[in-house]
């Protein structure tokens, strides 16, 4: 008791809380079930939102690098198509980590409650500059061991509904071009099944930020 405030205590009692709440992987369980995908506000708590955007700030420049277009052999740099700028996240970072950690929160539910055989999660800033954009994609093919569920979290600490930079979703393959509009919010999470769900960013007219992260099923093909 002695040592309270100054120990490894004090430390941890600083750590921002990494499980998800129940309300939470109820609602992206939901989510997932009644339409395959899912808008959250507040999926988590203030500080480890607060320690993902210091932990993105502190990152020079030189830590991004352009996005490219397209997996392994065909992969390609189309930057009228896409244009963000990346960084993939890493364990040795503790902010990074603590969003890893969530993330595994989520796929262990899941798995548990849907049944998806979720593997791996991998996941990384990316950074839009005003005007870039990313055109319409699905994050998967059908078939091909890989994507099996994506997730965008939002960075900015601010967003105005006319600042653009949009996330349109096409959900509805009857209807392929009726899109649901998805403004980057602070804290937003959006969740969507890869291989259904074709999408893009919109231009923004100021930068935007997020943390883009995909869980994979482990198949017979190399990734
Ligand atoms: C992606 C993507 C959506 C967004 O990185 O594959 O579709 O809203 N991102 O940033
Ligand atoms: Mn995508």
């Amino acid at each position: 008791a002695a040592h309270a405030d100054c120990g490894p205590n004090a430390q941890q009692s600083a750590k921002p809380a990494v499980n998800p709440s129940t309300a939470t992987l109820e609602a992206i369980c939901q989510g997932l079930t009644d339409r395959g995908w899912l808008v959250l506000d507040d999926a988590l708590a203030p500080t480890l939102l607060q320690a993902l955007r210091a932990r993105l700030h502190e990152l020079p420049d030189h830590a991004f690098h352009r996005a490219g277009v397209g997996r392994q052999g065909d992969h390609s740099l189309q930057p009228d198509y896409r244009s963000d700028r990346i960084h993939w996240l890493e364990a040795a970072a503790p902010a990074e980590q603590d969003w890893l950690s969530w993330a595994d929160a989520v796929r262990q539910h899941v798995n548990r409650h849907l049944f998806m055989g979720l593997q791996t999660y991998e996941a990384h800033f990316a950074h839009y500059a005003p005007g870039q954009r990313y055109g319409r994609h699905v994050d998967a093919f059908r078939g091909q061991a890989n994507r099996t569920l994506s997730s965008v979290l939002y960075l900015n600490e601010t967003w105005a509904d006319d600042d653009g930079g949009e996330l349109l979703i096409y959900p509805d393959a009857s209807a392929p071009d009726r899109a649901t509009r998805v403004s980057p919010k602070p804290g937003r999470l959006v969740m969507f099944l890869s291989e259904d769900m074709p999408h893009e960013v919109l231009p923004a007219h100021r930068d935007r930020y997020s943390i883009a992260g995909w869980f994979r099923v482990r198949g017979a093909s190399a990734w």
